[in-house]
């Protein structure tokens, strides 16, 4: 393999950049010429691709978003786009590619792969962690750790004003972030897009508290949960149950920024490593993920499935307990 080119595409993580840093200094380290794709498919479609070098990628390590940029790019789903992006690469002579990112990422990079005489790699870039084949996704990590801080201080006022606090976390699909957030910041109740919880069940749970020595609660939401957001289930609570002043906060994309815990930075560094090592020795069509504390190659179909065993049930069974 003689040129190598890296992007990220979709939401953006924290360690990113880690992982670029690390796939730009293996691929020079192997004597491969090494790429950098802006904006992610879009950049590819757009020719927009430049040549990195070591000090490219100085200095980056640290930082939050991504030096590439990113996209959600809709014409790559297209055979027209695809075909204009595989032109592109073979313009540019690069026969391997990385894509860092999630779930949309891996779907394009799984036709592309299977349609196209170009080696790919996947690395699991997404705070959501809903991809099979990795225990944590590039991101989770400092997701979770801004999700806590931000809790810490709600707490803080739910408590002295006696309020019950309703937090919307990320997660279309996904309720990672929302029960890994939930044990680590205390809150007596979590709403998971993957799991049915009835308003009433969310309202006796409530009340238990209330009759106990609970001045104020937290509930953490999901965004993707099945009766909605945040303020749809804060309003409906709110109908039969009215014992707290009731607020509501939408954590959104403070979630997607800052830097990087060192957990995500040695796992960008690791996994860019891994997949500028696995283009290396002929692999394509595969997602580097860690496993236990070992590098694992998933194929990008596997990558796609089954992620939904990381809500494993003795963690949901103990936030019940944990908050009583
Ligand atoms: O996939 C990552 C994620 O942050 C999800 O948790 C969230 O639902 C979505 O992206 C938001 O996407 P956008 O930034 O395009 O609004």
């Amino acid at each position: 393999i003689k040129n190598i080119a890296v992007l990220t595409s979709g939401g953006d993580a924290p360690g990113m950049n880690a992982c670029i840093r690390a796939v730009i200094r293996t691929g020079i380290y192997h004597g491969i010429n090494m790429f950098g794709v802006m904006q992610g498919y879009q950049g590819l479609i757009n020719n927009n691709i430049k040549p990195m070098d070591s000090y490219s990628v100085c200095n980056i390590l640290q930082l939050g978003g991504t030096i590439l940029k990113t996209a959600r790019c809709l014409d790559f789903k297209t055979p027209e786009g695809m075909q204009i992006a595989y032109d592109n690469l073979q313009k540019n002579d690069i026969n391997g590619l990385v894509v860092i990112g999630g779930d949309g990422t891996f779907t394009g990079a799984k036709l592309f792969s299977e349609k196209y005489n170009v080696k790919v790699i996947g690395v699991p870039g997404t705070i959501d962690n809903d991809l099979a084949g990795s225990d944590f996704t590039l991101g989770y990590d400092t997701a979770i750790n801004t999700v806590i801080e931000a809790v810490d201080k709600i707490r803080d006022t739910a408590d002295a004003h006696d309020r019950l606090f309703f937090v919307e976390v990320m997660g279309r699909g996904s309720g990672c972030i929302a029960l890994r957030s939930a044990i680590a910041s205390g809150a007596e109740a979590v709403l998971l897009p993957e799991k049915e919880t009835s308003i009433e069940d969310l309202i006796q749970k409530l009340k238990l508290g209330a009759s106990t020595k609970k001045s104020s609660s937290i509930v953490i939401v999901a965004e993707g949960h099945k009766q909605g957001g945040a303020f749809d289930v804060a309003k409906r609570v709110k109908e039969t149950f009215n014992h707290y002043d009731t607020k509501v906060t939408i954590l959104g994309h403070l979630q997607r920024g800052g830097s990087p815990s060192s957990f995500d930075r040695i796992l960008g560094s690791r996994l860019g490593f891994a997949a500028v090592n696995a283009l290396v020795a002929g692999e394509s069509g595969k997602m580097v993920g860690l496993k236990g504390n070992d590098i694992a190659l998933t194929s990008l179909n596997e990558a796609l499935t089954k992620h939904s065993y990381k809500l494993e049930d003795d963690l949901m069974e103990m936030t019940k307990v944990l908050s009583i």
